[in-house]
């Protein structure tokens, strides 16, 4: 795998590739990599794409200082992930790379950037779309992928992909868990074995907030789900949402063909977790 931690260099690599007539796939990620990052590359491959990933913590889209002093930074063993699977190229850029110049993007995504994370994250989304955008314009890919842990996340890049018209197929990629059904996320170093097994309890709420759903009203599956939530005293339960997959518009009533999401966000101890499922499919 080549590295290159400049934009000039990897553009000169970039500038190859495009020459030979390569499509360009692209995973940002801000590194301590793990079994769903890999998936993305592994579908990026799928699309005999040349793939390149970014691994850089990108310091404006945090809003608590704490967390992003303590965001896991595993560089020499992301390397080793990457090359376990055939990446192609690794761009790991310093902060002064990406943002040469003061930051005074302001973009906006209305309603999406205002609910769930937006409303618990205040300038998370901008923080993330500026990065996405800077990324996109470095590495100039055909395809980018995003793991659907993030779903808003997936969201807002669709809606600033068709808002600035970028010419980039944007591929949502689903969750990767372990074998107890915790979604896998780069925050899960943070947690003990304990809290571990209490994690467990969000997969297993979403599982059966997607069986109650084919008998019981919205209403009736949300109270339940936030109950079972709270009934760990471990757990600090952000928000327990049930949206369309589309435009994340709470829905309090089954709809015809929409794809209706669950989304969960909570603290165990003080590290934050994420996780979502599509409890009812679009009809085709
Ligand atoms: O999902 C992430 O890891 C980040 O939000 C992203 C997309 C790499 C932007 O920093």
């Amino acid at each position: 795998m080549l590295k290159f931690d400049t934009v000039e260099t990897l553009n000169a690599y970039l500038q190859e590739l495009k020459n030979d007539g390569c499509k360009i796939g692209f995973i940002p990620t801000m590194g301590a990599l793990h079994q769903g990052h890999l998936s993305l590359i592994n579908r990026a491959k799928e699309d005999k794409v040349k793939t390149v990933c970014s691994v850089f913590v990108n310091p404006i889209q945090f809003n608590n200082s704490n967390d992003l002093k303590n965001y896991p930074r595993t560089l020499d063993a992301d390397v080793d992930l990457l090359e376990s699977v055939g990446c192609d190229a690794l761009f790991f850029p310093s902060v002064d790379e990406i943002y040469p110049n003061k930051v005074n993007t302001f973009y906006n995504f209305g309603y999406l950037e205002t609910t769930m994370e937006g409303a618990h994250r205040k300038g998370h989304f901008n923080g993330m779309a500026v990065v996405v955008k800077r990324l996109f314009d470095i590495v100039k890919p055909d395809f980018a992928y995003f793991g659907e842990k993030d779903y808003q996340q997936l969201t807002i890049v669709k809606m600033m992909v068709k808002m600035l018209n970028l010419p980039i197929r944007i591929v949502g990629c689903p969750i990767i868990r372990e074998a107890d059904g915790l979604a896998m996320s780069s925050r899960n170093v943070h947690l003990s074995a304990q809290e571990k097994t209490d994690a467990v309890l969000i997969s297993q709420t979403l599982m059966e907030a997607k069986e109650m759903i084919k008998t019981k009203s919205m209403h009736e599956v949300k109270e339940w789900a936030i109950n079972n939530l709270k009934s760990n005293p471990a757990i600090e339960l952000e928000y327990f949402e049930i949206a369309d997959g589309t435009y994340l518009k709470p829905v309090i009533d089954k709809m015809d063909g929409e794809s209706i999401r669950a989304f969960i966000a909570l603290k165990i101890g003080k590290t934050r977790l994420i996780d979502t499922m599509e409890l009812i499919g679009a009809k085709a």
